[in-house]
């Protein structure tokens, strides 16, 4: 039986798959796994029970990532469990940017006591018109999952699809449209496109990619959208490129004093994932990789231990060691297995940085002075016998 603390409401979508070997707790303490949303975690003692932390969601910086690695808690994400209502959101943006929807709604609300409204809009109506997005190029930064979608949404769309991404992965690459013609400098996305579209991670090398020099390559009357984090724009750059009529405008979803309300900005309040559907991708998504590690010891979308998958276990015995990423831990390992006369019949080793995981399929049972001396090596964080 394995014991589950929520510490944000987690849609039903997700708990529904716990099955009968879980019972919630509301006690912290007594979780083996918790789920989480955007609580904050880094000021909470981590109880030597829990193994495991879900985060319903991409972003982990409310969760202190390298505590829990070295109190062998192995902390998940649901990684593009919301990239389709991003990119609902992007399409939005490049509606509204294109005509001027939001100002001829305002003018429908302004004269709705009117009661020649249905002759006065034909005049009122040219100073809404705009352009189609049909036919028109769209860069796209990042062909990640929400990258992804987009550009293959666009090619559907009519658009002519520019991406860039030097560190496309395969999986996205075997995803993309055929009709997105990539290019290998993100030069070219900033001269040839009317739309471009940031869907990169924060990280030191992207933060304002989207400057003052990238925006004097632009075309005049791009429009710029910002659906993955405000700073990777410099945005002051942008609201003087707007009035300075060399951007037509600037839709992002992370309004700030600088952007709010400015001319030429359309702004929405971090929209992206807020859908029904997104939501429950990702406690569906969480539930699964949670269970799939307490259950079988495998571990899916990790941010804080490498990923690793020895699927179900048919030998007698499973162990999983978390551990530090040290020079002859596995020699170790085995030694310790060999002088207690047991086989090991499979076993993985992988690490990512400063941590490792060792998973190990065994022809007898473990006994409890194995288990001791494993977790008396150097680096050893936890021991888990899994089966
Ligand atoms: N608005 C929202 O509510 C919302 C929701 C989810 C994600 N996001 C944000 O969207 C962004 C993308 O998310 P994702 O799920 O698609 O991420 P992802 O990790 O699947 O994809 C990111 C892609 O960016 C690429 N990349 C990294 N550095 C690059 C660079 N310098 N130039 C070009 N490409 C580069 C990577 O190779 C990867 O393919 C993230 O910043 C994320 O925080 C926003």
């Amino acid at each position: 039986m394995f014991t589950y603390n929520c510490l944000n409401p987690i849609s039903n979508v997700g708990l529904d798959l716990f099955n009968t070997n879980y019972k919630a707790t509301d006690d912290v303490n007594d979780a083996d796994a918790i789920l989480v949303r955007s609580a904050k975690m880094h000021d909470m003692e981590l109880s030597d029970k829990l193994l495991a932390v879900a985060r319903a969601g991409a972003g982990v910086n409310n969760i202190p990532l390298d505590k829990c690695a070295e109190q062998g808690v192995v902390v998940f994400n649901t990684p593009g469990a919301n990239a389709n209502g991003v990119k609902e959101m992007v399409f939005a943006g490049m509606l509204l940017a294109s005509r001027d929807i939001i100002g001829g709604n305002i003018w429908c609300d302004e004269n709705k006591d009117d009661p020649e409204i249905a002759k006065s809009m034909e005049k009122a109506k040219k100073n809404f018109a705009g352009t189609e997005i049909s036919g028109k190029k769209l860069g796209i930064i990042g062909l990640g999952a929400i990258g992804v979608l987009v550009a293959n949404a666009a090619v559907h769309m009519g658009m002519e699809v520019y991406g860039y991404d030097p560190y496309i992965s395969v999986n996205a690459a075997w995803n993309l449209s055929r009709s997105v013609k990539h290019v290998t400098s993100v030069e070219d996305i900033y001269t040839n496109c009317d739309f471009i579209t940031v869907h990169v991670p924060l990280l030191d090398s992207t933060k304002e990619m989207i400057n003052r020099d990238a925006i004097e390559k632009m075309k005049k009357g791009v429009i710029i959208l910002n659906f993955a984090r405000d700073l990777l724009v410099d945005e002051k750059a942008v609201v003087d490129a707007i009035a300075a009529g060399k951007v037509r405008k600037y839709v992002t979803d992370f309004p700030n004093p600088t952007t709010a309300g400015a001319e030429g900005v359309i702004a929405t309040p971090h929209l992206g994932a807020s859908t029904e559907e997104a939501e429950d991708n990702c406690a569906r998504m969480a539930v699964e990789e949670l269970r799939d590690f307490l259950e079988n010891g495998n571990i899916r979308h990790s941010v804080n231990y490498p990923d690793c998958d020895m699927g179900v276990c048919h030998t007698v015995s499973r162990v999983g060691v978390l551990h530090q990423n040290l020079k002859g831990t596995i020699a170790r390992f085995t030694t310790i297995t060999g002088d207690a006369n047991i086989n090991v019949s499979d076993m993985t080793n992988k690490s990512r940085g400063e941590y490792a995981y060792t998973l190990m399929d065994l022809d007898s049972e473990v006994p409890e002075e194995v288990v001791a001396k494993l977790a008396a090596c150097e680096g050893v964080y936890r021991v888990r016998v899994i089966k």
